[in-house]
């Protein structure tokens, strides 16, 4: 039996896809985020970020059959990430949400992507500037 998942709810691939679109248009602009990126294409970065946020949201486990265990933590050790580095990405990410229209995005899945990403944003920080 299948059951239906936060990812099939907001719209699966097609939402994802448009997320991390954004989500990347809005870092390669972003001067404190653009030079972390250790490859001029930002084009895997973001597919890994689809890829992952898919699977957290119940959708294709491909991160992993790829990646392995995500061990977000660790691989973000070699990128000092501060308070002024989290918020770069949550502007960023705030930006992707919004750009999602409200059909495809109600108000409670919404606020859980909101929610997750800021919890997410605060987790990833390893300096305290
Ligand atoms: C990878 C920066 C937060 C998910 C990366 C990379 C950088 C980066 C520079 C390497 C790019 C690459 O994949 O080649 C940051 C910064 C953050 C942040 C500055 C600020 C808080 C997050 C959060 C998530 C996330 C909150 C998840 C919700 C990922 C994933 C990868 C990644 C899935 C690829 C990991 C892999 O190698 O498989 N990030 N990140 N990041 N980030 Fe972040």
């Amino acid at each position: 039996a299948t059951q239906r998942t936060f990812y099939d709810e907001v719209g699966g691939a097609e939402t994802f896809d448009k997320l991390t679109a954004r989500f990347y248009e809005e870092v390669a602009a972003d001067d404190v985020l653009r030079p972390l990126y250790p490859e001029e294409d930002l084009g895997p970065a973001e597919r890994r970020l689809r890829m992952f946020l898919e699977q957290y949201w119940g959708g294709p486990r491909t991160y992993s059959d790829e990646r392995g265990h995500p061990r977000l933590r660790m691989r973000h050790h070699p990128f000092r990430i501060g308070p002024i580095e989290r918020d770069a990405w949550l502007r960023c990410m705030h930006i992707a949400i919004a750009s999602i229209d409200s059909e495809t995005l109600d108000d409670p899945h919404r606020r859980a992507l909101v929610d997750y990403m800021e919890m997410a944003a605060n987790s990833m920080m390893n300096s305290p500037v």
